[in-house]
């Protein structure tokens, strides 16, 4: 007779394809009741049911989200029967396997009667009647893997304590043969086994370590014992209890005693991720949900009487709006101590593996290269004062012409010749005046895909009443150069126009208006450079996301990346959704722009400002330029992005 329940590909799919970032989860309980130890939660994906049991309640329980009912029905085994999991059989109707007292049993239970059927016994894991069954997964052959755990018992000050080393991990062959594969263990806990059924995790709950053996599927056999997880050790609170796989392959624990669920990757043992919970004792989770994105997570209040525990002790909660995050791991560093007074317009050249980037009221444009770790100045107008109102904006090389560039200068496009070593260039030679209005200049410049120079202009910053920064409004522009050297008014009634990036297949355009708080987008005609059919995919204000949208810059996957002014972060667009996947946090306030960079574009170089000084204490990053390396996306593969487009002719 083939023992078989039902497997468990469902227990170990989940978080669907988003990879996303965000501190946003939301955790919410399925219901105001308290269960004494709600434990081994299960997921049917057939009739979208979350099962899980009451161990010490004695019963197993069911909850439809579709219609947010809970249901319960006690087993009968007994006075003071213990249940310890319920999982659906495979291809049956209203039939499970259940534990209960130190048994395996079958159960016939419609999900929502307060009565099941007696347990019928398959099996008995062990002659000690002082020990009972825990918790269990059925593995990727639909083999049943269960524990046995001995009863609580109070201490003399009155705590709950367990008797050591009483229990174990037992697997019920496809005969229904009881075969013991972890002796002596307290606590026996989570379980899950690789996408590639070639390892199991198992977590020894009461020694705060999760353990990692290979596992052979035909046989069940498991082998070869490592520890990849030492809670105590690494001072990461609670001990690990319930554990479920996401699809990226990482592994999320509950926590016992801790109030946290946290995620770790089983191949460094690092915590990734931790969620807080407003109960302690976190006994268990599973992903479940149409789209098995949502956590859902069992609780106890096994030490009540003896520690206070609050109302929300004991229930089950489901956690939602979870999203990826793997990499927080990425790590910023500024490319030199110097401070810029207005840094803008990063570009990086891949032919000289050079970032080239402005300095607005500094007057200069700067090269670095990271190879030898080399920043040059070139002053091209004297540094802002009461005396000098010049400007710099961007620089930009040209296509197959060796230490020639376009900049911004006041209100103008210049030619520069520069080695991009040397502390002077040549005289800029203007190309077009943007504006006749000499009060305004050049900004934020980028390339577009066919080489064309796009560069917007600003009206000057002035002090306003109370000593603050403010802008003169809608006195901006965004201009195109055309092959011709005409100068083309693309965007009027701008206060400050920022970044600019275009889709990969050259039919769209991202515009970020600073002022207005949002990112535009247009359809984009590469031929012409015509621009036609704005609309918002991004408004940061109606998302309740601090901080202005500034420099822009594409990665190979599509996202955009967004320095947000005054709010110190640079965050990961979904230009389709319009969503914040992820954000990365800087040690200033005032991200002006950001590009790819470095040999294999995956740093992300961001300039800075310290335009609020006298208004706002700035700390002595701001100003700098900085290199945020170790990005990776959800996938674990580094993030990529696109160099700078050289001008290719004016
Ligand atoms: C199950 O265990 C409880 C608690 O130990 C006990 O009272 C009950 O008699 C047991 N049931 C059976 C059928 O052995
Ligand atoms: C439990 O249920 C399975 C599947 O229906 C069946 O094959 C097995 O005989 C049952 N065992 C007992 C003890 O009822
Ligand atoms: C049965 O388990 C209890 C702990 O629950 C233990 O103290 C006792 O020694 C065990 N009895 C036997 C015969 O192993
Ligand atoms: C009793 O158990 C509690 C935990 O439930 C523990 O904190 C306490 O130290 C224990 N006391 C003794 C005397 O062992
Ligand atoms: C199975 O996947 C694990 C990572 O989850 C990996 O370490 C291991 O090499 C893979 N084994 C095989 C045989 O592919
Ligand atoms: C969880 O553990 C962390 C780290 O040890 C600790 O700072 C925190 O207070 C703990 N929280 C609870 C509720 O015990
Ligand atoms: C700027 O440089 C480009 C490319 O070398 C050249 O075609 C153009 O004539 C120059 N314009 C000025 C004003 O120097
Ligand atoms: C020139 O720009 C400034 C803002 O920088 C504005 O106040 C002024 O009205 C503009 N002058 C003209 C003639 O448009
Ligand atoms: C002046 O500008 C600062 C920002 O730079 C702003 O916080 C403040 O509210 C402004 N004050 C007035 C009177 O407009
Ligand atoms: C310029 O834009 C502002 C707000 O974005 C709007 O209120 C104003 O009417 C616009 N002016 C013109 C001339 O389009
Ligand atoms: C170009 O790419 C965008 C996504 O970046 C897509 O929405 C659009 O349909 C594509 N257009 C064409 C013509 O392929
Ligand atoms: C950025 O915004 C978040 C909220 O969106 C806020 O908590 C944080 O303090 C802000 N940081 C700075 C530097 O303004």
């Amino acid at each position: 007779m083939m023992f078989r329940v039902e497997k468990c590909f469902c227990l170990i799919l989940f978080i669907s394809a988003a990879s996303v970032y965000g501190d946003d989860y939301k955790v919410k309980s399925i219901s105001k009741k308290q269960f004494g130890w709600g434990h081994s939660p299960y997921w049917d994906v057939k009739t979208q049911t979350l099962y899980f049991v009451d161990i010490y309640g004695g019963s197993v329980n069911s909850y439809k989200p579709a219609t947010k009912k809970l249901f319960s029905a006690k087993i009968v085994h007994g006075p003071h029967a213990t249940t310890s999991l319920i999982i659906p059989y495979e291809g049956m109707e209203n039939k499970f396997v259940v534990g209960v007292n130190s048994s395996v049993a079958n159960l016939t239970w419609d999900g929502m009667s307060s009565t099941a059927s007696n347990p019928a016994v398959i099996a008995e894991l062990t002659e000690n009647k002082t020990l009972h069954s825990h918790t269990g997964k059925a593995d990727p052959m639909g083999r049943l893997w269960i524990g046995t755990i001995a009863q609580f018992y109070k201490n003399s000050s009155g705590g709950a304590q367990i008797p050591l080393n009483q229990g174990a991990e037992y697997m019920i062959s496809g005969t229904g043969k009881v075969i013991k594969r972890i002796p002596d263990i307290t606590a026996p806990e989570g379980l899950v086994w690789s996408l590639n059924k070639t390892l199991m995790y198992f977590a020894n709950c009461y020694e705060g370590k999760i353990q990692l053996y290979d596992y052979d599927n035909e046989s069940g056999d498991i082998s070869n014992k490592r520890v990849i997880f030492d809670g105590p050790k690494m001072n990461v609170g609670g001990l690990p209890a319930g554990m479920a796989m996401d699809t990226e392959g990482k592994i999320w624990v509950a926590q016992f005693t801790n109030g946290t669920v946290i995620r770790i990757d089983p191949d460094s043992g690092k915590v990734l991720r931790t969620l807080k919970l407003p109960a302690e004792q976190v006994t268990n989770l599973a992903f479940g949900g149409k789209n098995l994105d949502v956590l859902y997570v069992t609780t106890s209040q096994l030490n009540k009487g003896y520690i206070p525990l609050t109302k929300y002790a004991g229930r089950v909660y489901a956690i939602t709006g979870l999203m990826s995050s793997d990499s927080d791991d990425y790590k910023v560093t500024s490319i030199s101590k110097k401070n810029f007074f207005w840094g803008q317009s990063p570009f990086w050249d891949v032919k000289t593996q050079t970032l080239y980037f402005a300095d607005i009221y500094g007057g200069t444009v700067n090269s670095y290269k990271p190879s030898i770790r080399r920043l040059c100045s070139a002053k091209i107008v004297p540094a802002r004062s009461a005396k000098s109102q010049g400007t710099v904006s961007a620089i930009i090389p040209y296509e197959g012409i060796e230490n020639k560039f376009v900049i911004g200068v006041n209100n103008s496009v210049a030619n520069l010749t520069w080695d991009g070593m040397s502390c002077t260039a040549s005289k800029p030679a203007v190309i077009a005046e943007l504006t006749p209005n000499k009060t305004q200049h050049t900004h934020f410049g980028k390339a577009d895909p066919m080489g064309r120079l796009w560069i917007g202009t600003i009206g000057q910053l002035y002090k306003n009443g109370t000593g603050g920064l403010a802008i003169p409004l809608n006195q901006g522009a965004q201009y195109m150069l055309s092959a011709t050297g005409k100068v083309m008014k693309k965007i009027s009634n701008i206060t400050s126009p920022e970044g600019l990036v275009w889709s990969r297949n050259k039919t769209l355009m991202y515009f970020a208006n600073l002022f207005e708080d949002a990112i535009e987008l247009y359809d984009y005609d590469n031929e012409s450079g015509d621009i036609s059919f704005k609309r918002v995919v991004f408004n940061g204000a109606k998302m309740n996301i601090r901080g202005v949208p500034a420099g822009m810059a594409m990665d190979t996957e599509g996202k955009i990346w967004v320095s947000q002014v005054t709010n110190g972060t640079v965050i990961r667009v979904d230009p389709d959704s319009g969503k914040v996947l992820r954000t990365l946090k800087l040690p200033t306030e005032q991200l002006t722009s950001l590009v790819f960079g470095g040999k294999n574009l995956d740093v992300l170089y961001v300039t800075s400002s310290q335009l609020d000084k006298a208004y706002t204490p700035l700390s002595k990053y701001a100003g700098r330029v900085f290199a945020v390396t170790g990005l990776t996306s959800s996938s674990g593969k580094p993030i990529v992005g696109y160099p700078g487009q050289r001008i290719v002719r004016i």
